[in-house]
């Protein structure tokens, strides 16, 4: 499956990134909790994919909606495992939580004022994409090793 790109303008095509989006072992962090709803997030993120390329406004609204909530939530649950284990980097990990969210939020107001579900599918690909993978294989790996050791010792 293709969507435009935005480097290159609307000429260029690259490759929808579903493939990245379908979860492995390679994301798992080893934290139960964590890894369910990572999983969870990965298949709302291929739901706005799809959602996007179909262009259905109300479907597409719907579903950004329920990501983003669903996205605030974990980032409470994974918060809620930092302050349990007194998470020294904390304070670091929850203002790349506190960024993403605005980030997700204004990429859902510009949906709603702009109604361009390309450009919207474009978004998701390059920077809610890119950064769950990042967050999940960096971040969150990090934590859920700092919380297991705690609890074991
Ligand atoms: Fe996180």
């Amino acid at each position: 499956m293709v969507i435009y790109s935005s480097n290159g303008g609307m000429s260029s095509i690259f490759e929808r990134k579903d493939n990245v989006m379908i979860w492995n072992e390679q994301y798992e962090t080893g934290n139960e909790l964590v890894d369910s709803e990572h999983k969870e997030l990965f298949s709302l993120v291929r739901g706005v994919l799809q959602d996007s390329e179909d262009e259905k406004r109300e479907k597409i609204e719907e579903s950004i909606d329920f990501l983003i909530k669903y996205t605030v939530l974990h980032f409470q649950h994974e918060e809620a495992l930092m302050d349990e284990c007194n998470y020294p980097e904390s304070a670091e990990h929850k203002k790349l939580h506190d960024e993403f969210a605005k980030t997700a939020v204004s990429l859902k107001e510009r949906f709603a004022k702009k109604g361009d579900a390309v450009e919207l599918g474009t978004q998701i690909n390059t920077v809610v994409c890119e950064w769950l993978i990042k967050h999940v294989l960096n971040s969150d790996k990090k934590l859920a090793t700092y919380y297991k050791n705690f609890k074991t010792t």
